[in-house]
């Protein structure tokens, strides 16, 4: 990016968990995609992120293709924004181990999404998914971003990056600008089952490239207010998770036809689901034909990932040029 680029700087990453689900395009990648002209965005694959858990080595490399190719087919247009694999920038780990010595132990061992991953795999606690959210901090703070959009999921981790950026700067001096958080009108999208958040480890999700008579199935038995056992039971549609599903992909027009139906019971679950479903195909049948356009192009995705890790690795040399004088090891 030139010097002479004066919008902030927005920064997020995407694990390549092999599954890009609709909670994922609500909670982040969609409003991403709203920020490309107004920002200078950087959107990381975090391949780094995603070794922490157990995984085939065999399948990283396609997981992290298709996690690009589907970030590129849901929006991100990379002619107006840069994106990378992190591995590809070695001074993430090597800035992630100076922010380590900033980092307090004790506000790591408070993460949730430490406590419920170290939970689900027990026997592979590694030291990697407790300093997780120090790499994350490192991410953000090497291209000094100022907004970082992300689902609630992860405002745990971007106030603790914060405090570390915080730390940094009154021990070294001022260096890094403390990142502020962004956050869409769906911060967080339940499962299908609508108790837990929908999350690939769960099974309980919408894949943002299901077919049309998948997403209308998978609907059909998603979870609605628990309070509408029989169809003349009115609802609360802030208490269903159809109903945010409605507020991501359906219009003004239709959310209020479903918000008054549902809380006078002049409409059924079924009626409403149907509407959604429509919305939803409407709005994800783009996105899974892009999907295979860029799929038949491979050199062309390999290029935006050579061009991505180019453009930031000279970014990420800048900052820490700076970062190892300031800490006295040069
Ligand atoms: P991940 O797949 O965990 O790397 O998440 C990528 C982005 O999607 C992050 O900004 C998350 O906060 C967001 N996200 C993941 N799951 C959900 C969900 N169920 N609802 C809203 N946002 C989500
Ligand atoms: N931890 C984030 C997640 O799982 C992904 C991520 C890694 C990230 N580094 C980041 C998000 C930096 C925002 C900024 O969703």
């Amino acid at each position: 990016m030139p010097q002479s680029d004066h919008r902030k700087t927005v920064f997020s990453g995407i694990q390549p968990s092999g599954l890009v689900h609709i909670g994922n395009y609500l909670g982040a990648i969609r409003n991403w995609a709203t920020m490309l002209d107004d920002y200078d965005c950087i959107f990381c694959v975090v391949d780094l992120h995603a070794m922490t858990v157990p995984y085939e080595p065999g399948e990283m490399m396609q997981r992290i293709r298709d996690a690009l190719l589907v970030n590129m087919a849901a929006g991100l247009d990379p002619e107006r924004c840069t994106l990378f694999v992190q591995s590809h920038v070695p001074e993430h780990a090597e800035l992630a181990w100076i922010l380590g010595t900033c980092a307090p132990f004790g506000e790591l061992a408070r993460m949730t999404q430490f406590k419920e991953k170290s939970e689900q795999h027990r026997d592979q606690v590694n030291c990697g998914l407790f300093s997780y959210p120090v790499l994350m901090a490192a991410d953000i703070l090497l291209y000094k971003a100022e907004v970082v959009p992300v689902g609630e999921d992860q405002s745990q981790h971007l106030e603790f990056a914060r405090e570390v950026c915080r730390a940094f700067n009154s021990r070294f001096g001022e260096t890094f600008p403390e990142p502020q958080p962004y956050h869409g009108p769906v911060m967080r999208l339940l499962g299908l089952e609508g108790k837990a958040k929908m999350s690939k480890s769960l099974n309980n999700y919408i894949a943002l490239l299901a077919e049309p008579e998948e997403i209308s199935s998978l609907l059909q038995t998603a979870a609605t207010d628990p309070a509408r056992v029989r169809r003349n039971d009115p609802g609360t549609p802030q208490l269903c998770n159809i109903h945010t599903m409605h507020l991501g992909f359906s219009s003004a027009e239709d959310l209020s036809w479903c918000e008054e139906g549902c809380r006078t019971a002049g409409i059924g679950c079924l009626e409403c689901k149907e509407r959604l479903a429509q919305n939803m195909i409407r709005e994800l049948t783009p996105v899974r034909e892009k999907y295979r356009s860029y799929a038949s192009k491979p050199d062309y995705v390999e290029d935006v990932m050579r061009r991505g890790a180019a453009v930031c690795r000279e970014r990420a040399e800048r900052t820490m040029e700076e970062v190892r004088r300031k800490v006295g090891i040069r």
